[in-house]
Parts: structure tokens; sequence; C-alpha cells
């Protein structure tokens, strides 16, 4: 039985721990958050003792592993604190907003032998991870184009959350900079971005875009496009297609049921797309915490490594320097 620390009860930090709670060789034992309102609440739901303190949780000895799901300017701190208390760390992305602190973190974390898994949640989306493995069997030949669409259903979150979050390259193009290196099998080595305010005057006020278009080429030659908006009419779109001589692979979006109806009101009328993350990505939340805890117990290494964290963020790094200077942008991996 693993034995869960939650850090952080906020909107992914509460989900967290509900399907720990859900899984039958796993309990959540103790709910760090420094609102005890928020603590206690997620506490109530699974069962477990609520904390402001986050050293009783560290100190516990019913904790074996921490879902790290504060504010991504507390991670670093909390990875190094609970890898230093011995604890088994499932951390949300990203790693942080600023590369130093990551290779600061990196060069500390050296010292402690603790798996880490990061937060990269769509590798385990059963339609995302069928495109990846349809690419990685020859399925549609050599790779030549990978096209991923990544846009959040509006309104723009509220505004302390932007200001905190480190901007749409850092916290919201990481996931697809980690989708792209998961289908391409390859790391991208050079990147060209345009972007644009064109959803809500508060990006441009923070000095943030919300409309972005990457473009990255590997050293294949394989070309993959990212698209990013903060904001859609529609719903969350979510769409990963994958191109090359042999054929074409796409996961399409997600719906509450397949039903089509036909009427006076219109042809092949079908449910709305999922609203947002919680709803899209249930599957591949559930399959992230289910592969942490086969990894760890099984004593293998995790499958997404502070490495890959690392990875997205220097790609993201490079699209922000591309917006900036209008020029493409080698990337440095070193
Ligand atoms: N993988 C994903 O799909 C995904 C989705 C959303 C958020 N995230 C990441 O998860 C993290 C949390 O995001 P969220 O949307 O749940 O945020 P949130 O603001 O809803 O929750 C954060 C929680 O941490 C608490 N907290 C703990 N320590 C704190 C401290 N020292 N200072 C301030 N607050 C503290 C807050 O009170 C809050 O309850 C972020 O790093 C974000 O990038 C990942």
């Amino acid at each position: 039985m693993m034995r869960f620390g939650i850090i952080g009860t906020g909107r992914i930090g509460d989900m967290h721990a509900r399907l720990i709670a859900l899984q039958p060789d796993a309990v959540v034992t103790w709910c760090f958050d420094v609102f005890e309102d928020s603590a206690r609440r997620t506490a109530e739901a699974v069962g477990a003792r609520a904390t402001t303190d986050v050293d009783a949780l560290l100190a516990a000895d019913d904790v074996d592993a921490v879902l790290i799901a504060s504010p991504t300017d507390t991670h670093v701190e909390m990875i190094l604190r609970s890898a230093e208390a011995g604890k088994s760390i499932l951390c949300e992305k990203p790693i942080d907003v600023d590369i130093e602190m990551v290779e600061k973190c990196r060069e500390k974390l050296l010292t402690f032998d603790v798996p880490l898994q990061l937060g990269f949640n769509r590798r385990f989306d059963p339609s995302h991870a069928g495109v990846r493995n349809a690419v990685a069997n020859g399925e549609v030949g050599a790779l030549e184009l990978l096209v991923i669409t990544s846009r959040d259903p509006g309104p723009p979150p509220p505004r302390a959350i932007l200001e905190a979050c480190g901007g749409l390259f850092r916290d919201t193009t990481i996931h697809d900079m980690d989708m792209a290196r998961f289908v391409l099998g390859e790391d991208p080595v050079e990147v060209f971005t345009m972007a644009a305010n064109r959803v809500d005057p508060v990006f441009a006020e923070l000095g943030d875009v919300d409309t972005a278009m990457i473009v990255m080429r590997a050293d294949s030659g394989a070309l993959c496009h990212i698209n990013n908006s903060r904001r859609t009419n529609y719903g969350y779109d979510q769409r990963v297609e994958a191109f090359g001589a042999e054929g074409m692979v796409r996961s399409n979006n997600h719906r509450p049921s397949e039903v089509s109806r036909y009427g006076a009101g219109g042809t092949a009328k079908r449910d709305e797309l999922l609203h947002f993350f919680i709803e899209r990505y249930r599957a591949a939340y559930e399959a992230e915490i289910r592969d942490f805890i086969d990894q760890v117990t099984a004593g293998k290494p995790p499958s997404v490594t502070f490495e890959d964290g690392r990875r997205a963020l220097i790609l993201s790094e490079a699209a922000l320097k591309s917006y900036q200077t209008n020029q493409p942008v080698k990337v440095d991996y070193s």
C-alpha cells in the first residue's frame, strides 16, 4: 500500500487526491495546504489528516510518496525537501519557470536517491499515446509532419493565476513541447515562433501573449507545428496529428458521448467537447497515478523524468526567445 501526502490541495491537488484514493493499493494519509479550509476539504473527502504545516507531512512515518501540486514557484523547494525526507515524488509541471532554478535543483537532486516523476499527464492520455505508439510502430512511415493543437476554453484564468504562471510558453505550451518530444521520439533542434494578442488585453498588460504558432525541426528532418490559444468558444481543443508517407494518425477531441442526433434542429449534431483539463484528461491523470505507483513499487525508474521536464522548459524558453527576437532559435540542451 503506497501512502501519499498531498502538497497543495487546489484545483489539481484535490483532483489527484481523489484519484489516488480510488486506487486499490494506495491511500492518502496527509493533505497540506496553506489554507486550512482547503486542506480539510480534501482530507475529509479522502479520509486523510489535514495540516497547514508541511514539515509535519514530510516528517510523518505514514507518508511514502508526495504529490506536489502547490504553485509552480514552490515546486523546487518542495521537491528538494521531499527528497531530503526520502519520499518518492510525483510533481506537477513545470519544475519551475526559471531554467537556472531547474539547473540548481538538478544538481542538488544528484545527492538523493528517490524516484521523481513529472506531471506531463498528456503522455498517459489513451488517444495521444495511441498516436505516439502508431508512430513508434512505423504505421505512418518516417514521420514528416506533427501537428499539435492545444487551445484552452475561455474565459482566461484569473489575473492572479496568470501573473504567477510564467506566461503562455512556460505554463501551457510546455505540455505541447513534451508531447512533441514524446511523439517525435527525438528532441527538436530548432524553433521558430509567431505569437499575438488576440483574446484579452490582460495578457498584453502582463507582457504575455494569448495566441501562438510554433514551428520546430528535429534532426531527422521531421517538422512539428504547435498552435495555442487561450480561448475557444467550443470547449477544450486538444488534437495531435502525425503524418508520413504511409499515412496519417490523429487523436481527436473528446465528448461526453458519441451520440449523433438528426432532425429539424440539424444533421449529425453531437455533444459539446469536454470543457477543460479536469474533464478531458481524467483518464490520463488516473493512468499517470497508476503508472507512478506501478513503477515505484516495482523499483523501476518513473516513466516521465526530471530531465523530460527540463528539456520541455528549454524548448519553451526557445519558443519565447524566438518570439522576442523574431528569429529561429537553435536549441541547446547541454
Ligand atoms: N498537469 C496539468 O494538467 C495541470 C493542470 C493544472 C495545474 N497544473 C500545475 O499544478 C500546480 C497547481 O496548479 P492549480 O491550478 O491546482 O493551482 P491552485 O492555485 O488551484 O492550487 C494551488 C494550491 O497550493 C496551495 N499552496 C500550497 N503551498 C503554497 C504556498 N507556499 N504558497 C501559496 N499557495 C500554496 C494553495 O493554497 C492552493 O490551494 C501548478 O504548478 C500548475 O502548473 C498542472
